[in-house]
C-alpha cells in the first residue's frame, strides 16, 4: 500500500491541483519510480490509499502502472497514517505480512532483504530506517544493537547523535491492522508503532543505498538534481526533442516532445518534463519544468520551479528561488524577484 492521501501542504502551491505520486521526477511521475522499485522488490499489487486529489489520480494513475495492477481505498476524510490500513484490511496481506509506504519517497530499498529479516526476527512490523546528514526534520528512531526498535523520538534540534530516520517503508503482520482503530484518524508513528515498541515487536531494517523524501520543495529540487546527475545525459535523444538549433548545457534532462527554439539556452541542470516549449533565445538553467508549460521567446529562469501548463510571456525573467504554481498564465515581460512564490 501506497499512502498517498495527505495535503502535501509543504509543496504547495505546486501541490494544490498536482497529487504528490504525479510530481515529476527528472522528467517521470513519482508514481512510477515507486511502482519500479516496488516491482523491483517482488510487489505485484499496489493499493493507494487516497482522499485529496484522487480523481486525478485514478484518471492519469489507471489500474496499472510499471506492470504492476492497482485499485484504490478512497477515504472519506483523511484517516493519517495508520486508518487507511484499516480502511483496506479486506485487500490487505490476505493472512500474509505486507509491505506499507509512504507516497513521497525514492529510494531503492531492498524490499526482499527486508522481508526476510522481519521473518527471521519473527516481528510484527519491521520499519526501514536510514541516515541522513540532518535529520533533525524527521524525527529519530533509536534502536539495541539486535535492530529491535527502542523509540520514536519527535523532530528535534539536536537528535541523538547514533539515531537513524524513520524511511517510511513499513513491513507489517496481518495482527497490526487489528489494533488500529475503525473509522478514525490514527497515527502509526504516534500510535500504533509505541505499543509494538513496548512489547519488543518491532524491528529495524538498516538502508543503506539512496534515499530521498521529496515532502518539502528543498528536498524535491535536492532529489531531481541529485537524480538527474546519476542518469545518462538524454538531450541528444532525436526522438526526445526538437532542438531547432537551441544549445543544452548538461546536465540536463529533457522529456518527450519537448521543443527549444533557436538560440535558447538550456541548463545546466535543467528538468522539463514532456511537451515543455522554450521560446527562441530564452534561457533556462538549474531549474524544474512541469509537464506542458510554455517559455516564451527571450525569457531567462533561473534556480526556480515552475509549476504544470504555465504560460509565461515573452521577455520575462523569473529570478532565483522562485516557484511559480500549474496553470498560471504569466503576462510578456514581468518581472518575477528572487525567492517569490506565485500561487494558485
Ligand atoms: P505535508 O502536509 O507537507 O506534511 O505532506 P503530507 O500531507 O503528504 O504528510 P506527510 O508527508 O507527513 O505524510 C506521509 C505520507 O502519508 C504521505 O505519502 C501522505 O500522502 C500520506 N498521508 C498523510 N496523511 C494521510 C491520510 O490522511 N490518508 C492517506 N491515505 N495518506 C496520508
Amino acid at each position: 500500500m501506497i499512502l498517498a492521501g495527505g495535503f502535501a501542504t509543504r509543496l504547495r502551491p505546486l501541490s494544490c491541483s498536482k497529487p504528490k505520486l504525479l510530481f515529476p521526477i527528472v522528467g517521470t511521475p513519482l508514481v512510477e519510480w515507486m511502482a519500479r522499485w516496488l516491482s523491483s522488490g517482488g510487489v505485484d499489487q499496489l493499493i493507494l490509499a487516497v482522499n485529496h486529489l484522487s480523481d486525478r489520480l485514478k484518471i492519469e494513475v489507471g489500474n496499472r502502472v510499471a506492470g504492476l495492477t492497482v485499485e484504490y481505498s478512497v477515504e472519506e476524510t483523511p484517516l493519517g497514517t495508520a486508518g487507511p490500513i484499516r480502511l483496506a484490511a479486506n485487500l490487505l496481506g490476505k493472512g500474509d505480512p505486507f509491505l506499507v509506504t509512504n507516497g513521497d519517497i525514492v529510494s531503492d530499498i531492498d524490499i526482499r532483504r527486508m522481508l526476510a529479516m522481519h521473518e527471521e526476527a519473527k516481528a510484527d512490523a519491521t520499519i526501514a530506517l536510514v541516515s541522513v546528514p540532518d535529520p533533525s526534520p524527521f524525527g529519530s528512531v533509536l534502536t539495541d544493537s539486535n535492530g529491535i526498535v527502542k523509540k520514536f523520538e519527535e523532530k528535534s534540534a539536536s537528535p541523538s547523535a547514533m539515531s537513524h530516520v524513520n524511511a517510511g517503508v513499513y513491513v507489517l503482520n496481518p495482527s497490526v491492522i487489528d489494533s488500529i482503530p475503525d473509522g478514525a484518524p490514527v497515527s502509526l508513528e504516534k500510535e500504533v508503532f509505541p505499543k509494538l515498541i513496548r512489547n519488543g515487536r518491532m524491528q529495524a531494517w538498516m538502508h543503506d543505498g539512496f534515499w530521498y523524501d521529496i515532502g518539502s520543495i528543498s528536498e524535491y529540487v535536492r532529489a531531481n538534481r541529485e537524480l538527474l546527475q546519476r542518469q545518462e545525459p538524454n538531450a541528444e535523444a532525436p526522438e526526445a526533442t526538437d532542438q531547432n538549433g537551441g544549445e543544452i548545457l548538461q546536465p540536463s534532462y529533457l522529456g518527450a516532445g519537448t521543443r527549444i527554439g533557436v538560440g535558447a539556452k538550456v541548463g545546466p541542470l535543467a528538468i522539463l518534463s514532456n511537451n515543455v516549449s522554450v521560446g527562441d533565445e530564452a534561457v533556462v538553467r538549474n531549474s524544474i519544468i512541469f509537464e506542458e508549460t510554455s517559455i516564451g521567446d527571450r525569457t531567462v529562469i533561473e534556480d526556480s520551479v515552475v509549476g504544470e501548463r504555465v504560460v509565461i510571456g515573452k521577455g520575462s525573467k523569473i529570478r532565483r528561488g522562485s516557484i511559480i504554481a500549474g496553470q498560471l498564465t504569466i503576462p510578456g515581460s514581468s518581472m518575477v524577484a528572487s525567492n517569490s512564490v506565485i500561487l494558485c
